[in-house]
């Protein structure tokens, strides 16, 4: 009996640090590890433009705001360098377009059960609204992640040939709502309209039926888009531009 109960405090005393251990390493505090900050001591020559009358302190905080967006979201505070929203809503079409339309290949990342997906997939971009289309097939796993979640993000990169990115990048980054359309439903037609003349295939009317009937449209409505765009720098603008959704009332 002794020797039972000598084992179990054994296991205890062993077993107890280890777990408390492991919740350490897990455990996500308010703000996050504080070795993720910046130490705003020094300026470096890359920093972006600012207002002078801004102190590091304001910017170099936990702000309420997820750990990735932290020091970039910070710079909303600021309006140097800053378009204003009309010209961000003017670039980002301008970069998806490209030379042709408004179709191109982004990164979707959705969550199910707190378990993320990215997966390629082609959007059409509504220059009017900046709200992405794109067509599906049933039963892919993004549809199953949108059904049960809502919220999404998408990237688009350039991927450019001639320059090098590390110093000369091109990128829109969404955070938004994700709907899924079905051919009965409000919206899915003014979807096609935006979608269907980028498709590369003959429009038979056979083919917009079989649209109609098999296909899910998923449609992002964008809250927030982060562009960084290199070719603002060589204006005297800020490379991050940030534009949010004004709920119209
Ligand atoms: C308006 C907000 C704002 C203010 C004010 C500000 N910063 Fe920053 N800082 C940022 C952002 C945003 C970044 C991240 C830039 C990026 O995207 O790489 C950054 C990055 C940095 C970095 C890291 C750069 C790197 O490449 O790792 C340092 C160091 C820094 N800031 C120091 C300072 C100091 C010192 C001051 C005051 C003299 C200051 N910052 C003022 C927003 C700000």
């Amino acid at each position: 009996m002794k020797r039972v109960s000598m084992c179990c405090l054994v296991a205890v005393v062993l077993l107890v640090p280890l777990a408390a251990g492991f919740a350490e390493d897990t455990k996500y505090e308010k703000g996050g590890p504080k070795y993720l900050y910046i130490k705003a001591t020094k300026a470096p020559p890359q920093h972006p433009a600012y207002d002078k009358d801004i102190k590091c302190q304001e910017c170099h905080v936990y702000a309420g705001v997820d750990a990735y967006t932290a020091a970039t979201m910070t710079l909303k505070k600021s309006k140097t360098g800053a378009l204003s929203r009309e010209e961000i809503e003017k670039r980002i079409a301008e970069i998806v377009k490209g030379k042709g339309d408004y179709r191109e290949i982004y990164i979707l990342s959705t969550a199910y059960k707190n378990k993320p997906l990215a997966t390629p997939i082609e959007f059409v971009l509504d220059p009017r609204t900046l709200n992405l289309y794109a067509m599906s097939e049933r039963q892919t796993e993004k549809l199953f992640h949108v059904a049960s979640n809502q919220n999404v993000s998408c990237a688009y990169v350039k991927q450019l040939e001639h320059h090098n990115y590390f110093k000369e990048p091109l990128s829109i980054q969404v955070v938004g709502k994700a709907q899924l359309l079905r051919g009965k439903d409000p919206g899915f037609a003014e979807a096609l309209n935006i979608y269907l003349p980028t498709l590369p295939l003959k429009l038979t009317p056979e083919l917009i039926q079989a649209i109609k009937e098999t296909k899910i449209v998923t449609k992002v409505t964008p809250e927030r888009i982060i562009i960084r765009d290199y070719t603002q720098k060589e204006k005297g603008n800020r490379m991050v531009q940030i534009w949010e959704r004004q709920d119209k009332k």
